[in-house]
């Protein structure tokens, strides 16, 4: 069955381009991303692994630790990491792990067949510090994917894992956010001392709490 949000990201040992690892231990106690891309030495995927390793210090300062993961083996990646760093003007600072068993794409039911019966779609899974699956997406191999959103996605799901409050359309770090139904109006004076405004009883927006 297809993993869904609050489940526990299922772990693995897997050979990557860093070393072996258990994929649990690795993460660690911060947060993390684990994303499939259908093949090495493919073009969007070549643009997609590069955009990953440019947001280095947006991941660290989040403490969010990423993955990439392919079925193709561990020399490709490793060769295909050259292409990367040499086009994409950067130099690949994450895992990808190497997965010719279809381990962990079967664990992640990355394999769509009816896209592709042999590569791996474009899945996301954001994973929480306590192991669940906070976020999943999955992309079609001709469409790359905008990892500003992902971090836009982070950004949300900290502050909402902290703060009674959940984010609005196209919100981005610093913008109001709303405050959740559960939360009634006396409490709500208390929890956001910077302000409360009100356009619906259901529809109460207050300043980022955390700013
Ligand atoms: C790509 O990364 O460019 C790609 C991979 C598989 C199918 C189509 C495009």
């Amino acid at each position: 069955m297809a993993l869904r949000l609050g489940d526990i990201a299922p772990d693995f040992t897997a050979e990557t381009t860093e070393g072996t690892f258990r994929f649990h231990e690795w993460l660690g106690d911060g947060w993390g991303i684990l994303f499939s891309h259908p093949a090495d030495y493919t073009p969007v995927c070549t643009t997609e692994l590069g955009a990953t390793a440019k947001l280095r210090s947006e991941f660290a300062r989040r403490n969010v630790k990423v993955a990439a993961v392919s079925v193709d083996p561990l020399a490709d990646h490793h060769g295909w990491i050259k292409d990367i760093n040499e086009t994409q003007g950067t130099t690949v600072n994450f895992p990808i792990i190497a997965d010719p068993s279809r381990t962990v794409a079967t664990l992640y039911d990355m394999i769509h067949p009816n896209a592709d019966d042999k590569a791996t779609v474009r899945s996301v899974f954001v994973i929480g510090p306590d192991k669940k699956i906070k976020l999943t997406l999955t992309y079609p191999a001709s469409t790359g994917r905008n990892f500003l959103e992902l971090l836009r996605v982070i950004d949300s799901l900290q502050l909402t894992s902290k703060y009674r409050v959940a984010t609005p359309a196209d919100w981005k770090d610093g913008e109001d956010c709303i405050i959740t139904p559960a939360v009634k109006d006396p409490e709500a004076e208390t929890l956001f001392p910077k302000g409360i405004r009100r356009v619906k009883p259901y529809l109460r927006y207050t300043p980022q709490p955390n700013r």
